[in-house]
């Protein structure tokens, strides 16, 4: 029996030609397809700016870079996330504060951010679990009064939409994060982009991306560069290497094109696995508030309380039985490296009850009726029988 993953990309024979083409052209790495797919994302977000980078990662940290976090500073992100969100602070010597999650979206909660913000604290990281954009007009009023930026991490959320604009636009951010790793909503293998629409920030993104050089004459610092000739250019920053490839552009610019394709195809299964898992006394079902389109990054369910201490009984059954169950996420506060910074146990009380409640499920563009079928009738089974 083979286990169904949670996740999985969808590669066509358009994409495998268009990485082909690539290779067999004169640039492998920062040709022409780096550009089109910056272009590609702007057209598609709504930003003005796109800056393609080697991973999410690296755009969350180049991002943190851009925003001037430093040593001292405070950045407020949500604990129910991939490390990576947090991570970003700590690379640029600054600390991450957690503030606690709504019950239902796991997503970060506005009136918890305002809770946690002091002198020290110079933005916010809103992190849109599982597809489902974030609260960003208060986010941003929070923002707007204290004088503090806004980084989005969509890693989960292109295709989503919030109050009408694209996840990407910017409308309620100063930088929003993507990750095309191969389970996200598009893929170019391991892949990021930041978008913005601050020209300051762009420019400082796309230096930082490069080792911290430009070759932009009108850039330069030195009085008299037209002395040198025309190898010059400047190291202005320290930057990194944070270079994607041509090659994984031209996949991403092809994976682009069927975004909403696969974003449809999630609503369907969505629509399916809430009509078949409806109404059930084990388990709440994700949710989908009116001033959004997630672009249903994950299925997570809730145990419900009576059943939430047979989470490791299910969770490993679903697993035995072909179901690739997964858990999002272990509130970043509670790994040992964050714990051995003074990170406290019980620091955010809702999100460590949506742990010990949430199982996620199998969701992706590609699944057939028959895998979408046994996901159902497998659960159900072991929920009815070891949920108890
Ligand atoms: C919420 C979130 N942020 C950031 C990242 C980092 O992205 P990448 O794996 O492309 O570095 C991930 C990856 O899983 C993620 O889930």
């Amino acid at each position: 029996m083979k286990t169904i993953p949670y996740g999985k990309q969808f590669v066509n024979k358009e994409d495998i030609q268009a990485v082909i083409d690539v290779l067999k052209s004169a640039w492998i790495t920062q040709g022409p397809k780096i550009e089109e797919f910056e272009a590609a994302l702007c057209k598609y977000t709504g930003a003005k700016y796109a800056v393609v980078v080697s991973n999410g990662t690296a755009a969350l940290h180049l991002s943190c870079l851009a925003a001037g976090i430093k040593q001292g500073d405070e950045v407020i992100t949500s604990p129910i996330t991939f490390v990576a969100s947090a991570n970003c602070v700590l690379y640029c010597g600054g600390r991450p504060i957690f503030a606690d999650v709504e019950g239902d979206t796991a997503n970060i909660a506005p009136q918890n951010i305002e809770k946690k913000i002091n002198k020290k604290t110079k933005a916010i990281i809103p992190v849109h679990f599982a597809g489902h954009p974030c609260d960003l007009q208060e986010i941003k009023n929070i923002a707007n009064k204290r004088n503090l930026l806004v980084i989005e991490d969509a890693a989960h959320a292109l295709g989503a939409e919030y109050k009408g604009s694209k996840i990407g636009s910017c409308r309620y951010s100063d930088m929003t994060i993507f990750s095309f790793h191969p389970v996200k909503s598009i893929t170019t293998g391991e892949g990021g982009a930041i978008t913005t629409n601050n020209k300051k920030l762009y420019e400082k993104l796309m230096m930082l991306r490069s080792h911290g050089i430009t070759k932009d004459s009108s850039k330069f610092k030195v009085k008299r560069p037209k002395a040198q000739g025309g190898w010059y250019h400047e190291m202005q920053c320290l930057g990194f290497n944070c270079r994607i490839t041509d090659f994984q552009c031209a996949l991403g610019i092809s994976q682009l094109k069927k975004l909403d394709k696969f974003i449809q195809k999630r609503r369907e299964i969505v629509k399916i696995y809430n009509k078949k898992f409806g109404n059930n006394n084990f388990f709440e079902l994700p949710v989908e508030k009116d001033y959004v389109k997630s672009s249903w990054h994950l299925y997570p369910i809730r145990l419900k309380d009576g059943y939430k201490k047979r989470k490791k009984a299910i969770f490993t059954k679903l697993r035995s039985q072909g179901v690739g169950a997964q858990i999002h996420y272990i509130p970043v506060y509670l790994q040992p490296y964050y714990r051995h910074l003074g990170y406290r146990n019980e620091l955010c009380p809702h999100a460590q009850a949506y742990y010990q409640r949430t199982i996620t499920l199998p969701l992706y563009p590609t699944m057939t009726q028959a895998q979408i079928k046994r996901v159902i009738q497998v659960t159900k089974t072991i929920i009815a029988k070891y949920g108890r």
